[in-house]
């Protein structure tokens, strides 16, 4: 133990947040503006700092941007080349009519021109809105149809999951794939490629103009449209330089795809504003494939996910050791709680410590976070970076001290935090209170300022680190013939954090069975998304229910796990 705690302690070396505590008393964010040319020129879009900067600059422009590697294709892209399929695909964009503002969206795996698009987008000064292959047509549909995205950029095989008749904006699909599976009254990507110019006008745009919509669930309603705009850039660089610790040649891995903020924020802006290579992995999840790739690629800083790290672990360290996983300085990792157990097999399998990162899709980019120079206490999130005040706050906004749980909180005005939930001025209020941000976690501080995450204050279910609203569960199993009430909840599992598990009564005229049950499973997984499927479900008479009707989750989540009831006053006759 002695010995782990040394190893938890911050390493010394050049690193470029070297004084947490010195920076963090005197930093200021207009600092960080003096790294970007908007700052002499005027003119700014995030798609320039991030690409064509780097491309104009003679030591930089034939530096590999990106390494695209998936089991059937290996590609690299240096910041010219990038920079000019991003000018070719603005042009495609222009010719259709695409315009700033526009709403343009992208429905399709991880792959170059999946980059290319995304940077495209952002060129002409419209906002893109990039969707997890995984969806199916409902979550399409919702995400489309809210948004009111006049463009899709997607594959000819995903094509049977966007109802365009039911999505009246929806004007042009672009399709990525072979021409001859691509019919008339679509347009052909790489045909359109080809003939486009590779020179374009890039669209200066105001820092507050709109840049990126990511969907992300709550507890209650539809999935929700979180904006953020190109301002965001200033806490995307400096949070590469502090907490991804990027330098000069590093090789940067982030697993996340680009449907969730960590692929874009991090996947994108804060690696390409720094002007590293960014390896991009296609292709299935196996512990080898992702060894192999660390090894492989000479990955210098890798950033990742609990459940991920979990599968490493449980496939055990001599998978690791088979690797040389030498190059690899710096780890970590987002989205659930990094379990210490999880630290202390990263000191074993990587001789590293798993750095543990706070943030979420509305603060658009890390908030609370641990740095290398910094002790790590296995289970803390870390403290909040330089520029950013976090507190544990009481349901009135009043500061709790040292120890206390409450609600974690950030003091509103960070770069990155989002503008808006598109078309939902209520519900973007209504996550701040006195001042504060309030993120819907629970947490407490110590008395060295370490932050500690307890657990969702809502009804949000974190499976394998995918946020899934029970909401949207709870409607897609009552659209199914044989259900007529739904309830659901997220439910404790050693490997994916939470588990999906709902409670159903039948109609009328249905008997239990497994078949039944397995069918309702599917109609969830074909018409959601795979990850969205109850894993568990349990028939029951009626579902526990407060007066005015609102689904008591709370109610149900003790009585599975055995947990005292609370307060039941509201609770339906
Ligand atoms: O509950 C927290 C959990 O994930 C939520 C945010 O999810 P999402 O918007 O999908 O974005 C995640 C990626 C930025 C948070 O409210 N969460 C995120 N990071 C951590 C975490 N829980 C514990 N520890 C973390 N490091």
């Amino acid at each position: 133990m002695a010995e782990e705690v040394k190893e938890l302690q911050g390493s010394n070396g050049q690193h470029n947040l070297d004084n947490y505590k010195q920076t963090y008393e005197n930093f200021d964010w207009e600092e960080a503006k003096k790294a970007f040319s908007w700052y002499d020129t005027g003119k700014v879009n995030i798609a320039y700092e991030a690409i064509d900067r780097h491309a104009e600059n003679p030591n930089k422009k034939d530096q590999v941007a990106l390494h695209y590697v998936a089991p059937d294709r290996e590609e690299k892209l240096t910041f010219e080349e990038l920079s000019k399929q991003s000018n070719k695909f603005a042009n495609v964009l222009k010719k259709q009519g695409i315009e700033k503002g526009d709403r343009v969206f992208l429905f399709m795996p991880r792959s170059p021109e999946f980059y290319a698009s995304f940077l495209g987008i952002l060129k002409v000064g419209a906002i893109a809105g990039p969707l997890f292959e995984a969806f199916m047509e409902q979550a399409v549909h919702d995400r489309l149809e809210d948004s009111e995205a006049t463009m899709l950029i997607t594959t000819p095989d995903l094509l049977y999951r966007v109802p365009q008749d039911q999505l009246p904006d929806l004007k042009k699909v672009v399709l990525v794939g072979d021409s001859k599976d691509i019919e008339d009254g679509y347009i052909d990507y790489h045909e359109e490629m080809k003939n486009a110019s590779d020179d374009f006008d890039i669209e200066w745009v105001d820092l507050e103009d709109g840049m990126v919509i990511h969907y992300t669930s709550g507890s209650t309603g539809k999935p929700k449209g979180v904006f953020h705009v190109h301002n965001a850039m200033i806490q995307h660089y400096q949070t590469g330089k502090w907490v991804l610790d990027l330098q000069e040649g590093d090789v940067y891995w982030c697993t996340a795809d680009p449907g969730w903020v960590t692929g874009t924020s991090y996947g994108v802006f804060a690696p390409w504003l720094n002007g590293v290579t960014n390896v991009v992995v296609g292709g299935r999840f196996t512990p080898d494939a992702w060894y192999k790739a660390l090894d492989q690629y000479k990955v210098t800083v890798w950033y990742s996910a609990p459940t991920a790290f979990r599968k490493l672990m449980s496939a055990g360290e001599e998978v690791a050791k088979k690797y040389d996983l030498s190059t690899v300085r710096h780890i970590l990792s987002v989205g659930e709680p990094l379990n210490p157990e999880v630290v202390y097999w990263g000191l074993k399998a990587f001789d590293r410590r798993i750095h543990d990162t706070w943030w979420m899709t509305e603060t658009g980019a890390q908030l609370i976070c641990n740095y290398p120079t910094m002790e790590i206490r296995p289970g803390s999130m870390g403290k909040p970076i330089p520029g950013v005040v976090a507190s544990i706050v009481d349901d009135q906004g009043n500061e709790l001290p040292p120890n206390r749980m409450g609600n974690l909180a950030i003091k509103e005005g960070w770069p990155a935090m989002m503008r808006a939930i598109w078309k939902r001025p209520e519900k973007y209020e209504s996550y701040f209170l006195n001042g504060w941000y309030v993120s819907g976690d629970s947490a407490y501080l110590d008395e060295d300022g370490y932050f500690w995450f307890q657990g969702r204050l809502d009804d949000v279910i974190n499976t394998s680190g995918e946020r899934v609203g029970p909401f949207e569960v709870e409607s897609k199993l009552i659209e199914h013939e044989a259900v007529s009430e739904a309830g659901v909840i997220g439910k404790p599992d050693p490997e994916r954090g939470e588990i999906i598990k709902a409670f159903i009564s039948l109609n009328e005229g249905y008997e239990e069975s497994d078949e039944l049950l397995e069918d309702i499973r599917q109609f969830v997984k074909t018409g959601l998304a795979a990850h969205a499927a109850p894993r568990e479900m349990d028939v029951t008479d009626s579902i526990p229910k407060t007066r005015s009707g609102k689904i008591m989750r709370r109610l149900l989540k003790a009585r599975e796990l055995g947990l005292p009831e609370g307060d039941t006053s509201t609770l339906e006759e």
